[in-house]
């Protein structure tokens, strides 16, 4: 049986959640339009066309929720920060109201002896940005800039711990080249600027919480996968590896120092010249403290001449005994193992925490009880297989589960309930799922 002591006394065990996800409040006191205010409202493209406007009412309710942080037994709270909270218009004029939000947040969570882990960038682009052209444009470097300075100086005597971006591959790719999440851009020729821009944006913001923050601890977050190939045939091989270039690679290596990578292939090979991105090589630097994984599912990948750029498919894993959870996605924790292996071997990646894992289930509240037996499961698959590379000696210090609450789940609305409490959208009433249970166990032993 697994125990918390298992991983040490010094171990960070935390939860995380973002603040479009869970706040509401999407126009009150001064809060501007985020790009996910107006794509919730106008693209049609949210199941059953849920909206932002409450969530969980976290923005109310933070007092409550930090309570329940406690009473799981977390020691860490990761939230991200609304940048139109804060900038209603991105820039310039500041709302003060939502900078004493995140004051209000913070003093609640060390008045609770909670370590706070703030995100500075969780998807949630000013709307009034994005009309400048959002990540596309250059002026947003330093429009982010500036808002990281503020909120460096505003809560860097109080919080140490900072995390520049959530998943720069997650928004690029679903944000501005799928179109499927906001802003709803589609294309390389969106996307290719939002990864050069965002590439800049995690060394700047690095370099700017550096030195405007006494001991901080600073860190980013990247989505990642295991890519296996379908076949040994060298096109289902060389198919994994452009894959992998973009899923696990593509932000890594610019903060690495070492360029964006290319594996050869033509595609990122013609984006580098066409950016010139090697004279921005020192730039997109930066020397983070730790680097945040997050993991919820591997993939196996097949050559397909037909899909266009990538010509590669996604196909299901070959021997089919993988069960999936509610998003649809294998559960796989020998895969998280080799991934975390995978992060891990780059020269200059001193301490990984785990900033984000966890799982979607059609769970259900019967007479106050949501028995999410599933859930446990995985996480106790999930957290052998991070001991396993703790033990192999892999620097992992610290593990946060996703999420605290079922929450507005970006393009599946609230269809896809990844809490370990369980929210009911119409009351608002929040109930601790067996899962949070196990958790509250599991950190006591
Ligand atoms: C994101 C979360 C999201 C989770 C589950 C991560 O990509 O950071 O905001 O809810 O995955 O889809």
């Amino acid at each position: 049986m697994i125990k918390s002591s298992d991983f040490g006394d010094e171990f960070l065990w935390g939860v995380a959640v973002a603040a479009t996800q869970i706040e509401g409040a999407a126009a009150e006191q001064g809060k501007g339009p985020s790009i996910w205010d107006s794509f919730a409202a106008k693209s049609g493209k949210i199941k059953k066309g849920h909206k932002l406007d409450i969530t969980c009412d976290f923005y109310h309710k933070y007092v409550e929720d930090i309570a329940l942080v406690k009473l799981l037994g977390f020691k860490v709270f990761r939230f991200s920060i609304s940048w139109s909270r804060i900038l209603p218009l991105g820039k310039e004029e500041t709302n003060p109201l939502g900078i004493r939000f995140y004051h209000n947040v913070i003093d609640e969570c060390l008045s609770q002896g909670i370590v706070p882990y703030i995100t500075l960038y969780h998807w949630d682009l000013p709307q009034a940005l994005e009309n400048e052209g959002g990540w596309t444009s250059f002026s947003i470097n330093a429009a982010f800039n500036a808002f990281v300075s503020i909120c460096a100086l505003e809560y860097g005597d109080k919080v140490k711990n900072w995390i520049v971006l959530n998943e720069p591959f997650g928004y690029t790719s679903l944000g501005y080249m799928l179109g499927v999440h906001a802003p709803g851009k589609t294309g390389l020729s969106n996307f290719f600027p939002a990864v050069l821009h965002t590439a800049l944006a995690q060394a700047e913001g690095g370099k700017i919480l550096r030195a405007e923050v006494s001991n901080a601890n600073i860190g980013t977050t990247y989505s990642c996968s295991e890519i296996v190939p379908y076949t040994q045939s060298e096109n289902d091989i060389l198919a994994a590896k452009r894959v992998d270039c973009l899923m696990n690679r593509l932000f890594i290596e610019p903060a690495q120092g070492l360029g964006f990578p290319t594996a050869g292939w033509d595609v990122l090979e013609k984006f580098q010249l066409e950016y010139g991105t090697w004279r921005l090589q020192e730039r997109m630097k930066f020397d983070f403290d730790f680097i945040g994984l997050q993991n919820y599912f591997p993939l196996t990948v097949k050559y397909n001449a037909f899909i266009p750029v990538i010509q590669a498919w996604e196909v299901k894993a070959k021997s089919q005994r993988k069960p999936h959870t509610a998003m649809g996605w294998e559960i796989n924790a020998e895969s998280f193992y080799n991934i975390i292996k995978q992060f891990a071997a780059y020269p200059n990646v001193k301490n990984i925490m785990v900033t984000e894992n966890g799982a979607a289930y059609h769970d259900k509240l019967v007479n106050g009880h949501v028995v999410d037996a599933e859930r446990i499961e995985y996480f106790k698959l999930y957290l052998n297989a991070m001991l396993k590379a703790k033990q192999e000696g892999i620097n992992i210090t610290g593990y946060m589960a996703w999420t605290l609450m079922d929450n507005f789940e970006w393009a599946e609305g609230f269809n896809a309930r990844f809490g370990l409490v369980h929210t009911d959208f119409k009351t608002l009433e929040r109930t601790i799922k067996y899962s949070g249970y196990w958790w509250q166990e599991f950190l006591k032993n």
